[in-house]
């Protein structure tokens, strides 16, 4: 089904205090999972799913980000008079990826209010919602699925991932009714970070998204929330608690692996996990954690 969606919206504005002293000068989307700062494979993931024209709403001390995504003559000289095609390759493919733009955030009122900086850049249309500290599996397609789910329904998509119950405070949860498709859910409410044992369902929102416009609307009358923050989990609950706003809600079902690279360890294993699978270091990296784990 087609869908018209060509936008996708990337907050990365957020202060990483969780790896401080690492994020007390460098971005924490910077930090590398294996030789590729994290904000790439978001990047990635976007242009992967058909989205080239790409907003990120940054804030001060987020200058490495721009730097990133563009052009860097210097190394690119420095490589060609080596003929380093593959490293060159490196240099560039992080510019060329996308049409991307850029817009602060200001003041630091949550979630919500991030999003609601895109208004004017995305207008009247759809758009993708990515969060930079979630990695999807490159290798799924979470991302095209919630696509071609907005395009048959119209409704605002959010990808949900079934949660331990002690981790449910961490999250976004969804009320939900089930539908005719194994991985849809139609979604009837949400609660941000539910207290322990408040949790609605075990269904927590990963950071994907995919939202009709009408969220801006919603998101400049949201109040404050949970954390005094503008959260965006309370304006997708208005949304879907009222269809005949902007055809409600619907989940998507993701089943496969996410890497939460804002928790310091889940971060450790993201690289982990995703350098034994590289053909380049793989093999060294696994016969050595083989060894070292024996040894402990
Ligand atoms: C945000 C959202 C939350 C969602 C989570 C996914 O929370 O507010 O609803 O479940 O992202 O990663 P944060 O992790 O920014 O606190």
């Amino acid at each position: 089904m087609a869908h018209r969606v060509k936008k996708a919206v990337v907050p990365a504005a957020g202060l990483g205090t969780r790896f401080l002293p690492a994020t007390k000068a460098l971005p924490k989307e910077m930090l590398p999972v294996v030789d590729t700062p994290a904000i790439q494979y978001v990047v990635e993931e976007a242009v992967n799913a058909g989205l080239n024209d790409l907003l990120m709403i940054t804030g001060r001390n987020k200058n490495a980000l721009e730097n990133h995504f563009d052009r860097n003559y210097e190394l690119e000289r420095t490589l060609e008079a080596k003929h380093d095609e593959a490293r060159l390759l490196k240099v560039t493919h992080s510019t060329d990826l996308a049409d991307i733009h850029y817009v602060r955030q200001g003041d630091p009122k949550g979630l919500g209010h991030a999003v609601l900086k895109a208004a004017h850049h995305v207008g009247d249309e759809s758009f993708a919602l990515l969060l930079g500290d979630d990695i999807i599996d490159p290798k799924e397609n979470l991302l095209e699925r919630m696509l071609d789910v907005h395009g048959s329904t119209g409704a605002s998509v959010v990808a949900l991932m079934e949660v331990d119950e002690e981790l449910l405070s961490q999250y976004g949860v969804a009320v939900i009714e089930k539908t005719d498709d194994s991985d849809v859910v139609r979604v009837t409410g949400m609660v941000e970070k539910p207290a322990p044992g408040q949790a609605p369902s075990n269904l927590a929102i990963i950071g994907r998204y995919v939202l009709r416009p009408e969220i801006f609307g919603v998101l400049d009358r949201t109040e404050p929330g949970r954390g005094g923050e503008i959260q965006l989990t309370d304006a997708l609950a208005v949304l879907a608690a009222d269809v005949s706003i902007a055809d409600g809600v619907v989940g998507v079902i993701f089943r496969g692996r996410r890497f939460d690279t804002g928790d310091r360890l889940e971060y450790l294993k993201a690289v982990v996990e995703l350098a034994t699978e590289r053909d380049d270091l793989g093999p060294g990296l696994l016969a050595w954690l083989r060894e070292f784990v024996a040894s402990r």
